[in-house]
């Protein structure tokens, strides 16, 4: 069977090396969306369950949406405390109206076509729940592996341009008419890993992934020009979150 989701094949690259999100961030969502203890959460494109962790760690009753088989499964496997886990696509969410509190989009709103995903996310909301969704940003544009690093994608990967995630989020929220009040929320934060792992991470990327057949071209330059920029093996990498917070009317 032909999968849903481009992700459903780098399942264990995913769930081996994609970072978590910082508590500042929850911290955050819960300013502006109220607490997350005994919260009714969706959370849609929920992958192999990283945010849902930690959403769930906070107390939120989290169900998972999800459209890939392989990645669902693994969000089962790893958590225990989930309220519901479901295959289901964010612009049909196989939800009644009116359940949620909080609709969440952790790394996963770029994959939506926005007016079809927010239409859902408000019907699933109660009046004056919210949309949130965020992004881990790599925020490493002012040094020269990382850009050599995107050089390269751009050659070898068909379509993809390193600005892809660069785009009004907040205002394409407005745009839908659905909110009362949209507020963007920026932070800063690194995570310094071994080159081995920093590959992995590479590898659970889709447009990576869709190099094809030069991808072991692609890895072995990488390892090259990370261990010329970082000798002692350890690569720091810097990240920018974005989260949008989105509130209907009450
Ligand atoms: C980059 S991953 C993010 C996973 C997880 N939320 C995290 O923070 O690691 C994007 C996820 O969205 C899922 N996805 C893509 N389009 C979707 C859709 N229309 N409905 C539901 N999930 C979708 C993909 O299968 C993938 O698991």
């Amino acid at each position: 069977m032909c999968s849903r989701s481009v992700f459903d094949p780098l399942v264990n690259a995913y769930d081996a090396a994609r970072p978590s999100y910082p508590t500042y961030l929850f911290q955050d969502l819960e300013r502006l969306a109220g607490s997350l203890a005994d919260a009714r959460v969706i959370e849609v494109g929920a992958g192999t369950g990283i945010a849902t962790r930690q959403l769930v760690a906070r107390g939120a009753r989290v169900i998972a949406v999800e459209l890939g088989e392989a990645m669902l499964s693994r969000l089962r496997e790893r958590t225990p405390d989930v309220a519901g886990a479901v295959l289901g696509d964010g612009e049909a969410l196989p939800l009644a109206a009116g359940v949620a509190d909080l609709v969440t989009y952790a790394q996963a709103w770029h994959w939506m076509s926005v007016p079809d995903a927010a239409g859902e996310a408000v019907r699933v909301l109660r009046p004056g729940g919210s949309l949130a969704v965020w992004w881990n940003d790599v925020d490493a544009a002012d040094t020269r592996w990382w850009r050599s690093q995107q050089t390269r994608l751009e050659a070898m990967s068909p379509g993809y341009d390193r600005d892809y995630r660069i785009r009004p989020w907040a205002d394409e929220l407005r745009w839908t008419g659905n909110f009362a009040d949209v507020v963007t929320l920026t932070g800063r934060w690194e995570r310094e890993m071994p080159i081995d792992a920093y590959l992995t991470w590479l590898r659970s990327k889709s447009y990576v992934a869709a190099i094809g057949d030069r991808l072991g071209d692609f890895l072995g330059s990488e390892r090259d020009s990370l261990l010329h920029a970082f000798p002692d093996g350890m690569v720091v990498e810097p990240f920018r979150t974005v989260l949008v917070v989105a509130r209907t009317d009450a």
